[in-house]
Order: C-alpha cells, then sequence, then structure tokens
C-alpha cells in the first residue's frame, strides 16, 4: 500500500497537470526570470495548488517550490516542487512538460511523482518500494556500454555566457554515444532513464525541485544517480549524472576528463 504522502502527491500532481493541459500554448503571461527563463501564470497557478494541497496535508513540512524558492531547510521533512518543468515547451505549444513532486526526510529524497498530463503518464517511487509507471514496475535498460547508449542532457540558463563550455560536455559525449536527446524537461529526462528510454543523463545547474523526484524514481528503477565524479548526489549540487548504472563509470570516466568549471580552461 502507498503512504499518505505518495497518495497526496499523486493525487496533487494529476490535478496540477490538468492545469497544463488546458493551458497549453495558451499562456497569457509570460513574464521573463532572465531573457531566456519564462514563466507564465499556470506555473503560478499549478504551484499555488500543489502548495495549498500539500500545506492542509501536512502542516508541519517544509516547502521549497520553484516560484516561491526558500533557502535550504535546516531539518524536517521538505517537499520539493517544480509546478512546471519544461516551461520554454509550455509557451511554444509543445506538450513536453510535467508536474514534479518529492518528499524529503532526514536529507534523503523518500517518495517521487512526476506526472505528464499530455501522454497520461504517471511516474513515482518510494524508498525501497521500487519505481513505477501507472502502475506498473520500472527497470532501467540494460545498454552496457557508452557507444550503444541513447543519452540525454539540457543546458542551464547562464549558457549564453559560458557556451563554448557547456558545448565541450555535448562535443565528449557525442564523439562517444549513439546519440543524445535535449527534450527540455529534466524530470521528464530523468523518468525516461528510469523506464529504459535513455541510457544516461547529465546536466549543469538544476535546482533541487528539478531533479528530486525524479532522482529516486531512477534509483529505485535500479539505476545509479551522481555527482559528475561518481560521489554521492544531493539536488542542491550543481551536477548531476544519472545513468542505468551500467554506464555509470564510463560516463564518469568522460565527465572526469573535462574542464569542471569555465574558468578552467573551458569557457
Ligand atoms: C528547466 C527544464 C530544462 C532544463 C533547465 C530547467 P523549467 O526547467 O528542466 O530541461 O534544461 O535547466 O531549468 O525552467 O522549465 O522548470
Ligand atoms: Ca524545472
Ligand atoms: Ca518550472
Amino acid at each position: 500500500m502507498a503512504s499518505p504522502e505518495l497518495d497526496t502527491a499523486r493525487a496533487l500532481a494529476r490535478q496540477a497537470g490538468d492545469l497544463l493541459r488546458d493551458g497549453l500554448g495558451r499562456a497569457t503571461t509570460v513574464d521573463r526570470k532572465s531573457p531566456i527563463n519564462l514563466v507564465t501564470e499556470i506555473d503560478h497557478a499549478a504551484e499555488k495548488l500543489v502548495i495549498a494541497g500539500l500545506s492542509a496535508r501536512f502542516p508541519d513540512h517544509h516547502v521549497v517550490a520553484e516560484e516561491s524558492a526558500t533557502e535550504r531547510p535546516a531539518a524536517g521533512p521538505c517537499w520539493y516542487i517544480d509546478p512546471l518543468d519544461g516551461t520554454t515547451n509550455f509557451v511554444h505549444g509543445l506538450p513536453h512538460c510535467c508536474v514534479s513532486i518529492a518528499l524529503a526526510r532526514h536529507g534523503r529524497i523518500d517518495v517521487g511523482v512526476v506526472y505528464d498530463p499530455f501522454r497520461d503518464e504517471l511516474f513515482e517511487a518510494e524508498r525501497g518500494r521500487g519505481a513505477r509507471l501507472n502502475g506498473a514496475a520500472l527497470e532501467v535498460s540494460a545498454t552496457r556500454s557508452i557507444a550503444d547508449s541513447l543519452l540525454v542532457t539540457g543546458f542551464p540558463y547562464d549558457r549564453r555566457d559560458h557556451l563554448p563550455f557547456y558545448m565541450s560536455y555535448m562535443e565528449a559525449f557525442m564523439m562517444r554515444a549513439r546519440d543524445i536527446r535535449r527534450f527540455g524537461s529534466a524530470a521528464l529526462d530523468l523518468c525516461y532513464v528510469a523506464a529504459g528510454r535513455f541510457d544516461g543523463f547529465w546536466e549543469w545547474k538544476l535546482q533541487p525541485w528539478d531533479t528530486a523526484a525524479g532522482c529516486i524514481i531512477v534509483e529505485e528503477a535500479g539505476g545509479r544517480v551522481s555527482d559528475f565524479d561518481g560521489g554521492e548526489y544531493d539536488p542542491w549540487l550543481p551536477r548531476i549524472l544519472a545513468t542505468n548504472g551500467r554506464v555509470h563509470g564510463e560516463a564518469v570516466e568522460v565527465l572526469g576528463g573535462l574542464p569542471s568549471s569555465p574558468d578552467a580552461g573551458g569557457a
């Protein structure tokens, strides 16, 4: 039986997902958090809905949500919410975006739900209980080498300032992998690794609300999530590598050969 936390997150992700489905390509207020980082009234409405639902059910829990972002809480259960992951897709009427909700306890992600309302795909996981897609067990791919891998990545919103640096990562994997995709929703990128649709994912400068839910879904599907050097992942870290586990070591090796910051020779 699912925990009350998972049941609540699932129900709220579906309700917020309805807002995304109805609002696709119809946002009337598109504000710019930076020249290329957009936010719409649907991001705000979906976030309000999820926060209200969680606060009503779990009044003592902390909430860290993208559009009302707060500091990392020092202690206590904390929900991470991305009400609309893939806002650029959403604004352009491209139906590839989702709602992402995760719960961390004792500094560890315990529950994750990612809902794609356009394919009606609900990804979920609870620590130690496996990952599921619409109720069916999820498993990562069996791919054993980067050469046979289909990888996915994304680019942070400061990409114009450090383009050669980020492209050096793209280039390194492009030279080794079967191919690379950039779909525009980090939470779904992670769920697609969990589902075996992709073999691996890396990205710079994601935020905890982008990755927290997807991380536990990957891990519970048998995959691995780490820092670029293979060290333990924390959703507040600026680097994430998630794979099916089998190609993880090889991916860490590739990443280890790249500059670690734009000032280290890659900018
Ligand atoms: C973005 C998406 C995108 C990733 C960006 C994220 P948003 O989230 O996940 O795939 O490349 O770095 O910020 O802004 O659409 O919620
Ligand atoms: Ca996001
Ligand atoms: Ca978002």
